[in-house]
């Protein structure tokens, strides 16, 4: 009795410690927006919008960005189009980012049940669908902003100093994708594929003006708008540093799940022989 009870601990705890295992890089949850309005289960929408989440994730696998859309010509029946897109980190791999898709699109109806329209953020790629056409639209639109509670201590001179030569460089330039360093300063900086380039340049300076009034001293700092994003960070913020870029972590995190898991393993099979053993 006691042992089996033993038993099934040891393979929960073994899932536990499994499951974080199976974690990309990229994959680290950010925000999920969704409209409150909900579609009916089984509707034309509903089958629109599986058609446009599956060519998202298989077109993932090919490209950083994509838009598609279903149910909008002419034959379809009123109410029944969708439209979605997905957008990678553009310095992560193919693979990478296909599994960041692939993890997004199988969240967001957990996430989001039955809603018309929903953006889905995690660290390395945005999901977003619709039921109106919002591809290539400049919307500068706060969706998510978040500061660090860690500020930078004395007067912040050198720190506001070297933030701001960051937030210089990613509210500059052509790039729908910009990383900068400064001193201990690191960011980096995504406009949403299907912009043009002068909205993607106006959506990044207009999220950088307001990331640099957003947060103070705030040793690290996140602002995202619907079409893009900026985000800095101060070295030593991040346990493991580069992190917040999604590496680091999550692979110091893949070697100690499989480290536990191992070991967890071992305990399973000792707890399993010495039950064997008193059961003979
Ligand atoms: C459906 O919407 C997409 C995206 O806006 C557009 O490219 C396509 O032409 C539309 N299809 C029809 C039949 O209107």
């Amino acid at each position: 009795m006691m042992l089996s009870k033993v038993l099934l601990f040891s393979l929960l705890s073994l899932l536990l410690v499994l499951i974080p295992a199976a974690k990309t890089a990229g994959s680290s949850f950010i925000y999920a927006a969704c409209f409150p309005s909900r579609y009916p289960p089984n509707s034309p929408f509903q089958s629109s919008l599986d058609s446009v989440l599956t060519s998202i994730a298989n077109a993932a696998s090919q490209s950083s960005y994509a838009s598609f859309a279903a149910g909008n010509d002419s034959s379809s029946p009123p109410g029944s189009a969708a439209y979605g897109l997905f957008q990678c980190r553009a310095d992560l791999s193919s693979g990478e980012c296909s599994a960041c898709v692939q993890s997004a699109v199988g969240q967001v109806g957990l996430l989001c049940p039955n809603a018309y329209s929903a953006s889905l953020q995690l660290d390395g790629c945005l999901l977003r669908y619709a039921d109106e056409d919002f591809a290539g639209k400049l919307d500068t639109t706060v969706v998510y902003k978040k500061c660090s509670p860690e500020r930078s201590a004395g007067d912040g001179g050198e720190f506001f100093r070297r933030r701001d030569d960051v937030l210089g460089d990613l509210g500059s330039g052509q790039e729908y994708f910009r990383v900068s360093s400064s001193g201990a300063v690191e960011g980096y900086a995504q406009c949403v594929g299907g912009l043009s380039s002068g909205d993607c340049t106006a959506c990044l300076s207009e999220a950088v003006e307001r990331l640099r009034n957003a947060c103070g001293p705030a040793l690290a700092a996140d602002l995202f708008l619907q079409q893009c994003y900026a985000r800095y960070w101060t070295s030593g913020y991040y346990p493991g540093a580069a992190d917040a870029a999604g590496y680091t972590d999550d692979d110091i995190g893949r070697t100690v799940a499989i480290i536990v898991g191992i070991l967890a393993g071992v305990a399973l099979l000792v707890v399993f022989i010495s039950f064997m053993k008193k059961a003979c």
